[in-house]
């Protein structure tokens, strides 16, 4: 309802720079929505005075006052009280009485679906979530990308879009073949069984060790001339070997695809076992193997040869130049100065002498010894998307480690001529211990296990020693719940953007701003309404009941499907996050002010209101993935 105020808003003020005479684009940041305590604001505000000032030599006060006349003039849109310029600033004051009213009729009558939005023209999105390599343990890291990208998701298909999730499993590449190397090697059949996960990771870690080894050996070989045919022996005894394993793989070789889909399977099916306690779901599971085995990664090579986009270095690799004045710096690869031509790449080998030396960044998507690469599938992906979903978005839900490799990839795609897709890579912060950054190869990481475990514990004392009204055999699925909350909206809470210390003990905590924060209070809202005889029908209530603290309730329930729509604009679910806590704070505040059901006067009123709460957090918790509780 604050949404079609908004919308009203710009239209009248559209009109009004028109009427004075202003030529001036009137776009959608030109009217802000602003805190309601502040009464000088109002609840919307315009500085464009100060744009069209700037433009025209003029005094932005003037301007202020001569737009707020002709927007007078012409009649201020249902819900807007007054109009009133200060410093320079349109300020429109709301009709808190119709505020009120609308408020509640809308929520009243959407429901469930209060906040969101049907399309004629939704977007077709494809998004790569989740997406951890497989044979190694969920970490935090992966915890962020699942619990963000599912929120994310959420809201996105809220607003009305055609979501499809694909976990976009990493299953493929030289990093298997060295597995296979190595369990041929040193694999036990029956530590396997036990915990595959576990095992597969002893021996890849036992793989990385071993030539980190003799990568030094074989430094020090070099410099002193000892045992330097020994050991790049054995090094390349257990590289090639590596690489032998994963050419087998890509040939379709039987015992390699064999084992390798023992690796997939087990790893698969831990990994459901985690998701399905984190309730998320996925669309696809195509993985890289997909396109490797599917044929797409051929396609996508000979494509990029026969287009000219890719060329043959001298030792057989292909690769598709980035020139330096291809990156945008904003990453925005539809700004992005895209020049295919080969001609350039030649020149710039030939100046420098050899393709390592050149001075553009080679996007390889053939190995020298035949074999595909990450990148590789990733365009791979991307003409899959296009040719068979008719995707108009892919979007990629990453870790910001790999910003520059997608601003490659996105070079690369757009050089490949997939012009009508957005490509979007949804980069969040790193995750690092207090003790310095996770590692898998170090062993230094905290895996989802852990984190599910701990902050289970937590819940379930606290459940034990303060919950209300809850029954025994009941502590162990609400502590459940409340552990998810405490784990999913810290996940979620912090823009996307931002590195994150992960410390466990703070991550579990269930002080202060948390997610059992906002379901407590949606519980206290279900048991203002299940002590009451029942909620009067919207139709009833007299908006002129209301006072201050509930005015700043409707309006926060008001601004809901506004703060969706800002998640939707910056793939982020932090904004909801943060609405629900703010929320949950003006609710508590209203609760402990009013006393809804000994309330003196408004007792009605005041329950509606509540009822309006409740739906509401309902709506923003579930989109965040995390359940309400009727006790807790
Ligand atoms: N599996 C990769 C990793 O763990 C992430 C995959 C991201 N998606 C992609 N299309 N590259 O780093």
């Amino acid at each position: 309802m604050l949404g079609a105020i908004r919308r009203e808003l710009l239209e009248g003020l559209r009109v009004a720079v028109a009427d004075v005479g202003y030529d001036r684009e009137v776009d959608s940041s030109a009217v802000e929505l602003e805190d309601f305590d502040d009464e000088e604001k109002g609840e919307f505000s315009s500085a464009i005075s100060f744009a069209i000032a700037a433009d025209a030599g003029a005094n932005p006060m003037a301007v202020a006052e001569e737009l707020a006349d002709a927007h007078r003039g012409h009649g201020l849109p249902t819900g807007i009280a007054s109009v009133t310029v200060v410093n320079g600033h349109i300020n429109y004051h709301l009709d808190v009485e119709t505020m009120a009213r609308l408020t509640l009729a809308t929520i009243d009558s959407e429901g469930a679906g209060y906040g969101s939005r049907e399309r004629t023209d939704p977007e077709r999105i494809v998004a790569d979530v989740s997406s951890p390599n497989i044979a190694k343990p969920l970490h935090v890291g992966h915890l962020r990308n699942t619990i963000l990208s599912d929120a994310l998701m959420n809201v996105l298909a809220e607003r009305g879009h055609d979501v499809t999730r694909d976990n976009h499993l990493g299953d493929w590449g030289t990093q298997f073949g060295n597995l296979l190397h190595e369990y041929v090697e040193f694999g036990d059949e029956a530590a396997f069984e036990t915990d595959p996960i576990a095992h597969l990771l002893e021996l890849y870690q036992q793989f990385e060790q071993r030539d980190g080894l003799l990568e030094d050996v074989e430094e020090f070989g070099a410099l002193t001339g000892e045992f330097e045919a020994a050991v790049a022996e054995e090094r390349a005894y257990h590289v090639d070997d590596g690489k032998e394993w994963f050419a087998r793989l890509e040939r379709g070789d039987e015992e390699a695809v064999e084992r390798w889909e023992q690796f997939r399977e087990a790893s698969i099916e831990r990994f459901e076992a985690i998701y399905a306690e984190l309730g998320v779901d996925f669309d696809l599971w195509l993985g890289e193997s997909f396109y490797a085995r599917e044929g797409w990664n051929d396609l996508v090579v000979e494509k990029a040869l026969n287009e000219e986009v890719a060329m043959r270095g001298p030792d057989g690799s292909v690769f598709i130049p980035i020139y330096p004045d291809e990156y945008d710096d904003a990453g925005d690869p539809e700004k992005a100065n895209v020049d295919a031509s080969l001609d350039r790449a030649r020149r710039m080998i030939d100046e420098a002498g050899t393709v390592d030396d050149a001075e553009f960044d080679a996007f390889y998507i053939v190995k020298s010894d035949g074999s595909t690469v990450y990148g590789t599938r990733d365009l791979a992906t991307i003409e899959y998307r296009v040719s068979e979903f008719d995707a108009d978005q892919s979007v990629y839900v990453v870790a910001s480690e790999q910003n520059r490799y997608f601003q490659q990839l996105f070079v690369a795609a757009r050089k490949m001529g997939y012009d009508d897709v957005r490509l979007e890579h949804i980069d969040y912060g790193m995750i690092s211990l207090p003790e310095g950054s996770m590692s898998t190869r170090g062993g230094q990481i905290v895996t989802v296990r852990e984190v599910l475990d701990a902050a289970r514990e937590r819940a379930r004392d606290i459940v034990e020693e303060k919950g209300r009204n809850v029954e025994a055999g009941e502590v162990d699925a609400i502590a459940r719940k409340i552990a998810l909350a405490t784990v999913k909206y810290g996940m979620v809470a912090s823009n996307r953007g931002k590195d994150i210390t992960f410390d466990i003990d703070e991550a579990v905590s269930l002080e202060g701003d948390t997610g059992p924060y906002v379901q407590y209070a949606t519980t206290r809202a279900y048991s203002i309404l299940d002590s009451a005889p029942g909620v009067p029908a919207v139709d009833d209530v007299d908006p002129s009941a209301f006072n201050d603290t509930d005015h700043n309730l409707l309006y926060h329930l008001g601004r809901y499907p506004l703060v969706l729509e800002r998640c939707e604009k910056r793939y982020d679910a932090a904004p909801l996050a943060r609405y629900l806590l703010d929320l949950a704070h003006v609710f508590n505040s209203f609760y402990h002010k009013n006393r809804v059901l000994d309330a003196e006067s408004a007792a009605e009123e005041r329950l509606v209101l509540t009822d309006a709460t409740a739906q509401v957090f309902e709506n923003g918790l579930g989109l965040l993935g995390i359940e309400t509780l009727a006790e807790m």
